[in-house]
């Protein structure tokens, strides 16, 4: 079934409850199935930058889950992958400016071609932080892949080597992403208003 990009879609189509006052009203942004083209686009264009060579994907917990495990398999290489986790805005939809790292990679990084897998760069405090917690990990390489990129909340010097969609600053959720620890379940990436 493939949705046209402005379809309005309630929280209850999704099973989230009407009894919940919070539940917002939630907009298309891309569907499953445009996720899924522009995944396997960018899993086929990893797949031939690193032709011969073993990649390691380093999740950002927990938002790009579902984006990590969707693109580790569309790369056609000797891969595997890892987790790491951040704090993050909490429950909030503006960020505190301030990243920890809660936990770590399990692994030696040392060596290794890193592929940093996140959901979305927004200001890019959390990936300027990541990039340096894993640079002094002494990895061969070190590439990003964000899912989505909001370019106009850019605060920080950094940009994802594979990016699947740029998006202007609204909030979205669904493929992994929160809003409250909610929505992360939508097979959809939807705005929220
Ligand atoms: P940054 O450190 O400002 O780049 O924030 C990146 C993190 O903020 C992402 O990994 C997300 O977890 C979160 N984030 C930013 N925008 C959104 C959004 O629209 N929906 C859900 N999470 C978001
Ligand atoms: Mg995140």
């Amino acid at each position: 079934m493939l949705l046209p990009s402005s379809v309005f879609r309630l929280a209850e189509n999704y099973g989230f409850s009407g009894a919940d006052k919070q539940v917002p009203d939630l907009k298309v942004l891309f569907s499953r199935e445009q996720i899924a083209r522009r995944v396997a686009q960018l899993g086929e264009k990893i797949t031939r930058d690193f032709a011969g060579e073993q990649v390691v994907l380093i999740g950002v917990l927990k938002g790009a889950a579902i984006f990590l495990s969707d693109l580790a398999r569309s790369i056609q290489l000797d891969a595997t992958f890892d987790f790491i986790s951040v704090s993050s805005y909490g429950n909030e939809k503006q960020n505190s400016g301030e990243v920890k790292l809660l936990k770590d990679v399990d692994q030696s990084m040392e060596g290794k071609n890193i592929i940093l897998v996140e959901d979305i760069l927004d200001t890019g405090l959390t990936l300027s932080y990541l990039r340096r917690v894993l640079l002094a990990k002494r990895p061969k390489t070190l590439h990003i892949a964000a899912l989505l990129d909001k370019v106009p909340r850019r605060t920080e010097a950094i940009q994802a080597d594979y990016v699947g969609f740029k998006i202007p600053d609204e909030f979205v959720v669904g493929y992994g992403m929160d809003y409250a620890e909610k929505y992360r379940n939508l097979p959809d990436i939807c705005v929220v208003s």
